[in-house]
């Protein structure tokens, strides 16, 4: 088995976890959670790309074979230096479907709702000059929506307001995909639906990301083919904040039955450098 780490700002990358534990539960699972720094979609390009390779250099640490970044901010910041500086392990990212989404959109406008540092990266906007011109993009900063999901308020109508304030810009442009572009995202999936109706496309990466991470596992490790058919993993919950929190959340937002995996919380100890 390989000890997997999924690192996120705080419960986001849960929803890329619950995707792995689908396609790939015979793994060993270390979700670390940085929540008592979230949101990181309003700091510095600096703080985030020093805080994500210190927490990845962590999960190394720790033994991980692998590391997924399920945070699109994070990656959008950091993948680069985390790359190259933990290159004896693969590292895969997330960033905002917008390829897919400009293949799937009809009418070929696009709504993308990912955080503000995600948007004004380098590495996104690298990514949008490379969509064929007539892909109309809007794009929309989700400001404060992260919190409240923290918070576990993703179902709340104080949750609901906001994102419908969020998405009428998107809404008026007559979008018939969007682009989940933060993983907290998928979470309030329901609550889009509700605002945006059941015709307009949602494009979440989750799917392709952990299949991505399955072929570098396979690339990686060639001879450990053992790895397959074997009994669900375990599942540590590390977070910065508060470990049994995390893990009650976990129970609630996921839909993978986390009591097949042994699990285990933790609190964040001090990083070491
Ligand atoms: N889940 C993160 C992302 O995908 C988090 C954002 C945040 O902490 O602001 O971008």
């Amino acid at each position: 088995m390989a000890l997997i780490g999924v690192f996120d700002s705080g419960v986001g990358g849960l929803s890329i976890l619950d995707e792995a534990l689908h396609q790939l539960p015979e793994h060993d699972y270390i979700y670390l959670a940085d929540s008592a720094n979230a949101p990181y979609g309003e700091k510095s390009s600096e703080w985030i790309s020093a805080r994500s390779l210190a927490l990845c250099r962590h999960l190394v640490q720790e033994g991980c074979d692998a590391i997924v970044v399920a945070c699109n901010t994070a990656t959008a910041e950091a993948i680069a230096k985390i790359r190259t500086e933990l290159s004896e392990i693969p590292i895969i990212g997330v960033e905002p479907g917008i390829k897919p989404a400009a293949m799937q959109t009809q009418n070929g406008i696009v709504g993308v709702l990912a955080t503000e540092a995600t948007l004004n990266s380098d590495k996104f906007n690298a990514l949008l000059a490379t969509l064929p011109a007539h892909c109309r993009i809007i794009k929309q900063a989700g400001a404060g929506l992260v919190p409240l999901i923290e918070a576990g308020s993703a179902d709340d109508s104080e949750t609901l307001e906001l994102l419908a304030t969020h998405l009428l810009p998107i809404q008026e442009a007559g979008a018939d995909t969007l682009v989940l572009g933060c993983t907290h995202y998928p979470f309030l999936r329901q609550s889009i639906r509700m605002l945006l109706g059941e015709s307009i496309t949602l494009i979440d990466t989750s799917e392709a990301v952990v299949r991505q991470l399955k072929r570098q596992l396979e690339a990686k490790y060639p001879r450990k083919q053992d790895w397959a058919n074997t009994d669900a993993g375990s599942v540590c919950f590390i977070s910065s904040k508060d470990e049994t929190k995390l893990l009650k959340m976990a129970e609630e937002l996921m839909s993978t039955d986390l009591q097949a995996h042994r699990l285990s919380a933790a609190l964040l100890s001090d990083l070491r450098s």
